[in-house]
């Protein structure tokens, strides 16, 4: 089922998504050549636990013979699409590494990720991030009340494929609030006027996450990494959203 929100859980929800978008904006500027993924998650969970909030990835199980997430974030570095498990790995001059961040606070949930550059990166690698960003806009454009759920997936696979690049299948934006993940699923790729219809108070998060190379994605020896099977890059871009009868309202940002 899918969840109407109370105005007051809208509040609760808003508070965790401008922590959500706060800790981003944080990591955004210790983002460099030399720092490990490892500084990125301690910096964020100690601005999210002095924001009274809880980094609501840590312990999160997706069932199955995999270890519950051990991180307060995800640090997914180029061919990793999402899901990357933070560690000693160093960045280095080229790469891209996508962000994400979640927050529980007053029993409510945000959710938000992006996708930076570190140093100078390929003409590529910047056109596939600003085709992955640009795509969730146009997503975010389409989540409004009487809509279909699949008009967003429709408006983010149209975008990124006459851009040349692919969306992934495998995973998909959600329902989020009371929950991490809650139903509808919102996938990046359908046909326009299907899918569930949207109604005033629902959240969701919309995440393109789009590779380069074809849309193949396989998980990592670890459980948790998620990868191209073609090795190219992959970006990620994601907000929480709150759908009105006017324009769309994005929760996750400050
Ligand atoms: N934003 C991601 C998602 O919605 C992050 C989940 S990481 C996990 O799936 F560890 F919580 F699974
Ligand atoms: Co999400």
């Amino acid at each position: 089922m899918i969840y109407i929100k109370t105005k007051k859980e809208i509040d609760y929800i808003s508070e965790s998504c401008k922590i959500v978008a706060e800790t981003l904006q944080l990591l955004k500027r210790y983002v460099r050549i030399g720092i490990t993924t490892k500084e990125l998650d301690q910096i964020a969970e100690d601005y999210i636990l002095s924001n009274g909030g809880l980094a609501a990835f840590k312990g999160y199980s997706q069932g199955g013979s995999s270890i519950d997430y051990p991180a307060a974030i995800c640090a997914s570095i180029d061919e990793q699409v999402v899901h990357g498990i933070p560690g000693n790995r160093v960045l280095k001059d080229g790469e891209i590494i996508s962000l994400d961040v979640g927050v529980l606070k007053n029993g409510y949930f945000g959710d938000a990720a992006l996708t930076v550059a570190v140093g100078n990166i390929s003409e590529e690698k910047k056109r596939l991030m600003d085709v992955t960003e640009k795509s969730l806009y146009l997503g975010i454009e389409q989540a409004v009340a009487n809509n279909k759920v699949h008009d967003i997936s429709a408006a983010v696979q149209t975008y990124v494929e006459a851009n040349g690049f692919s969306v992934v299948r495998d995973l998909c934006g959600h329902g989020v609030g009371k929950f991490l993940h809650e139903e509808p699923s919102v996938p990046n790729y359908g046909k326009k006027g299907t899918g569930p219809k949207l109604k005033s108070g629902m959240t969701i998060a919309i995440e393109p996450m789009v590779n380069l190379g074809k849309y193949s994605v396989k998980t990592n020896y670890d459980g948790w990494t998620v990868v191209t099977v073609d090795g190219l890059p992959s970006a990620h871009f994601e907000h929480t959203i709150l759908i009105s009868n006017g324009e769309p309202e994005i929760l996750t940002v400050c």
